[in-house]
């Protein structure tokens, strides 16, 4: 039988993307190994938003070049896309070279392979369809990814996305549905709607639902107790999905929801779509819920152009969204994208500084509104066991890591282990990142 690793970089979507690609190699009869040398086929899901995460793939193909001999090495993903056959040139020693919107083709590229073809490509981005495979296992037992729709039509001026997943195509509902009632049957108890821009969601079939409206349909399936969603995008946020989640307590009250920048000027510049202002209405909408949602956001400083007071104008946002957790980072020159007509470049330095004030200025921010949960009994879903703290890993519908300690449980025993199950915990403690308790016995 025949052997494979993959090893993968990146977002939720490329994460997910290899589980679907791990049932379609399973489906042909491949087996899945933990070490690339053991293994016949090793591939890598890449990642290409930021100059840093491309290097670390080179770095990695580098580095296991020397035990490669007699073994296919294939880079998928976005790199691949991004880079397509001049990935041979970098790297000689490849031979399967396949971006995630011709994924639905490897079956075919396997058998190439299998017929001994030295390079194989799959590079088309005008695909009208998904990648649909059957029934995916997940790597964890109780969450579970759902793509929703994949691709983006958008075109951000720094970002790679809209070339390397090709354009934006939404599932049609009734298999979303299906899916989600075969995850519930398996087990699992938690999804995660997956998209680049999970709100531009646009049912294909002639149920037509909006994304609020399957988010609705996805809340009734049976045994699911909680749904997320990501990534939204400003641009298409509507208020009605506050009101679905206002609706149905096991869609989470929690939004994330890229600002990506403070100032109007510097959005109009990044082709976001939307005004401060605008953003700040869609703010306004969540605060108004009936539930408490929790925002996060991400944030790119030293955007070509970005002056002090732009700048300026991100902290301040901060100050008044009150984010529960921000992801900043520091812009990265990206090949192909619009941002490259920009000349003002900003230096290394500059952009550190700044990146440095927006993580300290959120953190002064979160920590108050942790320690606004003290007193109160959160649910969560344990995901682990932390040996170094003693603690048990919980998170809240918001999102939030919640550490406590179990009276009756204090650690996993044979056979006996909190994981996957809900728990109320009493908060007691709380830090900018997450919060500390105990489980409150019923
Ligand atoms: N440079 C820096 N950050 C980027 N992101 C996307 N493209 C770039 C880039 N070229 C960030 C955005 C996005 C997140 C996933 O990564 O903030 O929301
Ligand atoms: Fe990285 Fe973006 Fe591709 Fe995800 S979609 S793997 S974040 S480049």
């Amino acid at each position: 039988m025949k052997k494979f690793y993959i090893e993968t970089f990146g977002c939720q979507m490329n994460v997910h993307d290899s589980e679907k690609v791990i049932s379609t190699l399973v489906n042909k009869g491949y087996s899945q190994v933990e070490l690339p040398d053991d293994a016949d086929l090793v591939l890598y899901n890449t990642c290409s938003i930021r100059d840093k995460a491309e290097a670390k793939v080179f770095q990695r193909l580098n580095e296991f070049k020397k035990r490669s001999k007699d073994k296919v090495v294939g880079v998928i993903g976005c790199v691949a896309q991004q880079e397509g056959e001049k990935i041979f040139d970098r790297a000689p020693h490849v031979g399967l070279v396949a971006g995630s919107a011709s994924y639905n083709q490897l079956p075919q590229m396997l058998v190439q392979i299998e017929a001994g073809a030295r390079r194989v490509t799959g590079l088309s981005l005008d695909t009208e369809d998904t990648f649909e495979v059957p029934f995916t296992k997940r790597d964890n037992p109780h969450k579970a990814f759902l793509t929703i729709i994949e691709g983006c039509d958008k075109s951000c001026a720094y970002c790679v996305v809209p070339m390397t997943r090709g354009p934006e195509r939404s599932r049609a509902s009734a298999g979303i549905l299906e899916e989600a009632r075969q995850l519930a049957a398996n087990g699992y108890t938690e999804i995660t709607l997956l998209g680049q821009n999970v709100n531009s969601y646009r049912d294909p079939s002639d149920a037509g639902l909006d994304f609020a409206m399957l988010l609705r349909r996805i809340g009734e399936v049976q045994g699911l107790k909680r749904i997320r969603f990501t990534t939204s995008h400003p641009r298409d946020f509507v208020r009605d999905i506050v009101h679905a989640i206002d609706e149905n307590p096991v869609l989470c009250n929690h939004i994330h929801l890229p600002v990506q920048s403070g100032s109007t000027e510097i959005l109009d510049r990044m082709r976001r779509l939307y005004t401060r202002d605008e953003y700040l209405r869609q703010i306004d909408w969540m605060k108004a819920a009936k539930r408490d949602i929790a925002i996060t956001s991400d944030i790119i400083v030293g955007f070509p152009g970005e002056t002090e007071a732009d700048f300026e104008k991100t902290l301040g946002l901060l100050d008044t969204v009150q984010y529960d957790a921000v992801f900043s980072f520091k812009y990265s020159q990206r090949p192909n994208t619009p941002a490259l007509q920009y000349t003002e470049h900003m230096s290394e330095e500059e952009k550190s500084r700044r990146l440095t004030m927006v993580q300290e200025r959120q953190r002064q921010i979160q920590l108050p509104r942790n320690i606004n949960y003290i007193g109160s009994v959160e649910e969560v879903l344990v995901e682990g066991y932390n040996r170094a703290t003693q603690q048990w890993i919980g998170k809240t519908s918001q999102f939030k890591t919640l550490n406590f300690s179990h009276p009756v449980v204090p650690a996993p025993a044979e056979g006996h282990t909190l994981e996957g199950s809900y728990l109320d915990v009493r908060v007691l403690r709380a830090g900018p990142n997450s919060l500390a308790g105990e489980a409150v016995l019923s």
